[in-house]
């Protein structure tokens, strides 16, 4: 572990995770600090020292990689990440933070969740095209998940066996992602590989949502691989979103939208679907607070 468990400075009387109280010491701070070099480092290592300590499950993934750099960015939390592969390690920078476990080997996710505060989960099953497919003669490809890594067992079980750690381990709070589209068994995505991928992460949704610990459940819609921060984000509930022209988010926005899911406590026990207006229409969300208490569905 880090500065956090090291640094006894200031430590907060309560074991209660809630990282916003946190932010605003840091507030108290800088505001009667500006002159002192000194008092700002001293600062500094009080924020860290009540940060939160977070793990990110899909480190190397597209969207689990911005998020794993949003928490080592922010003094409110310690971050952690967790990849399937040491290629994936190396990718996000190799860091002694980042472990390497399977999420389909329960064991082998026990060390990582140790003393942590709080999960994202950003693991899915990824399909794969199957070869021989040509652009250039028209057509639409075909995909297949590997051996082991379908749906079932990466979004079920593999989800599964990350609550239960996390449960095992006393973690606080569970931020999951997942896909808009769940309410509709014949929705195309679940025929991809003959995978049932939304049937599988829905399953894994009720089961965090009936564990008992705070969660957050954020149901995307199409990720696309844009900057954040510059669209007005839009929530909403089963599926209605998708029969509006508001069907798709950049990943950047997603992973923010799970930074702040951590800090506010009008996130918690919430399943929401997530997308955002075109850019240029609207304005960039900016108030989190306002966007979560839009929504009060539990799942
Ligand atoms: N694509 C879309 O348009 C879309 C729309 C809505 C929601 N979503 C959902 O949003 C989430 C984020 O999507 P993304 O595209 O950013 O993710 P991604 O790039 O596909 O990343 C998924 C990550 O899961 C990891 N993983 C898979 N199996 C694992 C295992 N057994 N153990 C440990 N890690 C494992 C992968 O690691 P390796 O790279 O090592 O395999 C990969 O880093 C996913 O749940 C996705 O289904 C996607």
């Amino acid at each position: 572990m880090g500065l956090v468990t090291r640094v006894p400075l200031f430590s907060s009387p309560s074991s209660t995770f809630s990282p916003h109280k946190y932010s605003s010491t840091t507030k108290l701070f800088s505001s009667s600090s500006s002159s002192s070099l000194s008092f700002q480092r001293r600062t500094s290592v009080v924020v860290k020292a009540m940060a939160s300590t977070v793990i990110v499950t899909g480190a190397g993934g597209r969207t689990g990689q911005i998020v794993y750099k949003k928490l080592k960015e922010r003094d409110e939390f310690v971050a952690r990440g967790l990849v399937r592969t040491e290629e994936s390690k190396e990718k996000i920078g190799g860091a002694d933070d980042v472990f390497v476990a399977d999420i389909r080997d329960a064991e082998s996710i026990v060390p990582a969740i140790q003393g942590v505060d709080a999960l994202v989960i950003l693991t899915s099953a990824v399909p794969k095209m199957k070869p021989g497919f040509d652009p250039t003669k028209g057509g639409r490809p075909e995909f297949f998940f590997e051996d082991g890594a379908n749906p079932e067992q990466v979004d079920w079980i593999g989800q599964k066996n990350q609550i239960d750690a996390a449960k095992a381990a006393g973690v606080k709070q569970i931020v999951l992602v997942g896909s808009m589209g769940g309410t509709n068994l014949n929705h195309p995505l679940n025929s991809i590989g003959n995978g049932n991928i939304l049937v599988w992460k829905r399953k894994a949704e009720q089961y965090l949502a009936d564990s008992g610990i705070p969660y957050t459940i954020i149901r995307a819609g199409g990720l696309q691989d844009k900057d954040g921060g510059v669209r007005e984000l839009v929530v909403g509930k089963d599926d209605e979103l998708l029969e509006t022209d508001i069907r798709t988010i950049a990943r950047a926005d997603v992973a923010e939208v799970c930074i702040q899911a951590l800090l506010l406590e009008e996130a918690k026990f919430k399943a929401l679907d997530l997308a955002s207006k075109p850019e240029g229409t609207g304005e960039p969300t900016k108030d989190f607070k306002t966007l979560f208490s839009q929504i009060s569905t539990r799942f």
